[in-house]
C-alpha cells in the first residue's frame, strides 16, 4: 500500500471526511501511529518542548528537525510525513525557506513541510509550492513568536483580529498551501475559516468544526509532565505507566526478583 498524498487530503475535504494528525519524533512511536492508521504525522518543532528539553520551540535547529524527520520517515510506510521548518529557517527570505525545505525533503525524505505565518509567510509558501514542495501553513497562535507575544494567548478575539486571521487563512490558500493549521482560535472563527477555504483546516484548540485535528502526541497520550493545555484530551496515561514500569524493574533488581532462571543462559 502506498503513502497518503496531498491529493488524498484534498479529496477528503471534498467528501467532507474529518481526519486526525499527530506529531511524532522517532521511528518507534511513528511506527505505532502508522499502524494505527493515522494518515498524517507532523515532525513538529514541538520536539523542542516535549522531546529535547528546551523551554520553547525557538532553539530547535534544522539539524534536529532533519535527523528526527528521517527517523519518522524510516518508521512509517503509509502516513504522509510533514516536517516543520524551525524558527530562523525561513523568515529571512523565500530563498532561505526553499533551501531549508529542500534539505528536509532530500535528506529526511518528508513529503511536505510546515511553516508558521499567514500574510507574512505567503512569499515563502509560493516559492516552495512552485518548486514542487507541498506546504502546510500555520496561522492563529504561532509558537515560534512566543517572545513577541509574551506567552501563548488565544488569537483572533475581537473584530480586528478576526479579520486579520481571515486574511491570513486566505493568503496561505492563495499562495498554494495544501492545508492550514489553526492554533488557539475561537471555535466560531475556525468554523467560518473552514467554510470559506477550499483547503482543509487542521485545528488545535480551534473547536470541533475544523476539517482535521492535530495534537502533540505526548499530550494526547499523557506522557507530558505537568499541566496540559485545556484543549488537550488525554487518551492514555503513558507517563504514569512508564514510571510504574521503571519502579517495578528497580524493585525487582534491588530485591533479587529479576532476573530469574527463565532469563538466564547456561
Ligand atoms: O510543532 C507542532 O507540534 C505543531 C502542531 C502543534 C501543529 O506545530
Ligand atoms: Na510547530
Amino acid at each position: 500500500s502506498r503513502r497518503i498524498t496531498v491529493r488524498d487530503i484534498a479529496a477528503a475535504k471534498e467528501r467532507g471526511e474529518k481526519w486526525p494528525m499527530l506529531t511524532a519524533y522517532d521511528a518507534m512511536t511513528a511506527s505505532v501511529f502508522d499502524q494505527a492508521g493515522i494518515p498524517v504525522l507532523l515532525v513538529g518543532d514541538s520536539m523542542g518542548n516535549c522531546h529535547l528539553g528546551y523551554e520553547s520551540t525557538v532553539p530547535v535547529t534544522m539539524d534536529e528537525i532533519t535527523m528526527l524527520s528521517a527517523a519518522v520517515v524510516r518508521g512509517t510506510k503509509r502516513a504522509l510525513i510533514v516536517g516543520d521548518l524551525p524558527f530562523g529557517a525561513y523568515q529571512e527570505s523565500a530563498v532561505q525557506a526553499l533551501r531549508n525545505a529542500t534539505r528536509l525533503v532530500k535528506e529526511a525524505g518528508v513529503t511536505a513541510v510546515k511553516l508558521e505565518g499567514g500574510e507574512r509567510s505567503a512569499h515563502q509558501i509560493e516559492l516552495l509550492v512552485q518548486a514542487g514542495i507541498p506546504v502546510m501553513a500555520h496561522v492563529g497562535l504561532t509558537p515560534q513568536s512566543v517572545n513577541a507575544y509574551g506567552g501563548y494567548p488565544v488569537q483572533g478575539r475581537g473584530e480586528e483580529a478576526a479579520q486579520q486571521l481571515l486574511r491570513d487563512a486566505k493568503a496561505v490558500q492563495d499562495a498554494g498551501a495544501f492545508a492550514v493549521v489553526l492554533e488557539l482560535v475561537p471555535a466560531e472563527l475556525a468554523a467560518e475559516v473552514t467554510r470559506i477555504l477550499h483547503i482543509p483546516t487542521v485545528g488545535i484548540g480551534a473547536g470541533p468544526e475544523c476539517d482535521a485535528q492535530v495534537l502533540v502526541w505526548t499530550d494526547m497520550a499523557g506522557m507530558t509532565q505537568g499541566r496540559v493545555p485545556r484543549f488537550v484530551k488525554q487518551y492514555a496515561q503513558l507517563g504514569e505507566a512508564l514510571g510504574n514500569a521503571a519502579r517495578d524493574f528497580a524493585a525487582d533488581v534491588v530485591g533479587g526478583a529479576y532476573p530469574t532462571e527463565a532469563h538466564s543462559f547456561h
